[in-house]
């Protein structure tokens, strides 16, 4: 089966009514990112960023998979796909992508304050507990936080990324802006002979030739896409 690797932004989410960060109107607009996505914000004010992610998370229970990724979901019976993805929610997996790399960490789970990435103290939330409160421990004693990472922090999760898109075949970006690295950097190590796509409604600059743009949102462009792929 041929490898296909998915690259996914915030506008892969954005049909599901998750907002993006952004474009007008975004997270970001509404969030001083310094506040509520830095670790210096965290310890300013840990209470106001743990609200921050208690909303994002209750969020969840509220929306649903979009088109775009169920037929991404879909895919796996024609391709290897793997899904490399900068979002937080759990939309990929509830479309029925089964083998998803988040970049960024995931908002159904918590950590540790003094160490993040320590696997012993990353823990699932169960959704009818999706509440994080001050006092709440990780296994090491520290106050649960997020795992999510934010400005500032390594991502760790780039070094096993950068593998997997150098084996791909077809590579498919879907409604990230690219503004954002390591994430976006990931396009460097696409092989020049595989096909690149890219589905934005808006015109996104990456610095490759040749790139296929498919200026579509996300369910329509992989609608598309989906068609051009079984057809080759
Ligand atoms: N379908 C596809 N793409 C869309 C749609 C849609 N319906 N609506 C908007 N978009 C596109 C926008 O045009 C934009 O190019 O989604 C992209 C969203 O870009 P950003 O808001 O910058 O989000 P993203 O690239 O995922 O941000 C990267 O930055 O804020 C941090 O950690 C956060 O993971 C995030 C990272």
């Amino acid at each position: 089966m041929k490898k296909i690797v998915v690259l996914t932004g915030a506008g892969m989410s954005a049909e599901s009514g998750i907002d993006t960060f952004r474009d007008s109107g975004g997270l970001w607009d509404k969030y001083p990112v310094e506040q509520v996505a830095t670790p210096e914000g965290y310890h300013a004010n840990p209470q106001l960023v743990l609200d921050f992610y208690n909303t994002r998370r209750k969020e969840l229970l509220t929306v649903s998979p979009n088109e775009g990724h169920k037929i991404l979901g879909e895919l796996e019976k024609h391709f290897k796909v793997t899904i490399i993805t900068q979002n937080v929610d759990d939309l990929h997996e509830r479309g029925g992508s089964s083998d998803v790399i988040h970049l960024h960490g995931e908002l159904t789970k918590v950590c540790s304050t003094d160490s993040p990435n320590d696997s012993r103290f990353i823990k699932e939330l169960e959704p009818d507990n999706y509440e994080v409160k001050m006092g709440d421990l990780a296994g090491d004693g520290s106050q649960l936080r997020p795992y999510i990472v934010w400005f500032g922090e390594p991502v760790p999760k780039i070094e096993v990324a950068i593998d997997i898109v150098r084996k791909a075949d077809i590579f498919i970006i879907i409604g990230t802006s690219m503004n954002v690295y390591p994430a976006a950097g990931l396009l460097h190590y696409v092989p020049q002979s595989v096909p690149v796509y890219l589905i934005d409604p808006k015109q996104v600059n990456v610095s490759r030739a040749g790139v296929h743009i498919i200026q579509k949102g996300a369910s329509e462009g992989m609608r598309l896409l989906k068609k051009k792929l079984l057809q080759e």
